[in-house]
């Protein structure tokens, strides 16, 4: 298959299709960090002019996400995420028969359609929670592989919950503030890349 993952700079998920004999291309305005075929640019240059089989993408978030709206209302105002929803709309009706575009929890639900799937990177071997929405056209729900067990917190209510290696005991997210913290926070985890390779390249589907 010819396979577009539009968004990706680490080069995970083009690998994980790679690695299974597709022609898999990635594209973002950053270069890539692994070596392979890489479209360093916007991706409607690409999205058209050539006959993909299948079109993963991973969108900028932050006008999306709703750790992020707040920021509309104080002083940041709308158009951000207008025009991000513009693009995700741009790529959902893009003309290729496979699409799945990822997100976390946002105004995409709302805006546009629920997700038809929200995986967490634990259910796909890693050491992670993050809710991981999927929309998809084309393309079967990806299914879990394998389940990474967290460590259980008691919490001051007398409840016991699951906490990963990402995660505070109250369940915040460990990263500090620092100048590539949305890069570590948005850069795919190797489980669900693999799977979406093993499960979405199987050119049966
Ligand atoms: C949330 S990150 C996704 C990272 C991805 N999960 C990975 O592992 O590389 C979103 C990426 O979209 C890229 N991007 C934003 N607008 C773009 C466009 N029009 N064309 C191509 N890439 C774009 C950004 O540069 C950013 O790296």
């Amino acid at each position: 298959m010819n396979v577009l993952v539009a968004c990706e700079y680490s080069g995970r998920v083009r690998d994980a299709f790679a690695r299974r004999g597709h022609y898999a291309v990635s594209c973002d305005l950053l270069p890539s960090e692994a070596p392979g075929m890489h479209y360093q640019g916007d991706v409607r240059d690409i999205l058209y002019t050539y006959p993909w089989d299948a079109l993963i993408a991973f969108p900028s978030c932050q006008f999306l996400c709703s750790s992020g709206l707040h920021w509309n209302d104080r002083g940041r105002g709308h158009e951000g995420t207008e025009d991000a929803l513009a693009f995700v709309r741009l790529l959902l009706a893009a003309p290729i028969k496979k699409i799945a575009l990822e997100n976390p929890k946002g105004c995409i639900s709302t805006r546009i359609r629920p997700p038809d799937q929200v995986v967490q990177p634990y259910d796909f071997g890693d050491d992670a929670s993050k809710a991981t929405c999927l929309w998809l056209k084309g393309l079967p729900l990806l299914v879990p592989t394998s389940r990474c067990h967290g460590r259980m917190v008691l919490q001051p209510n007398g409840k016991t919950v699951e906490r990963w290696a990402n995660q505070t005991d109250s369940g915040q997210n460990k990263l500090g503030p620092s100048a590539d913290r949305w890069k570590l926070r948005s850069t795919t985890y190797l489980g669900i890349a693999d799977a979406m390779g093993a499960q979405w390249g199987n050119p049966f589907l």
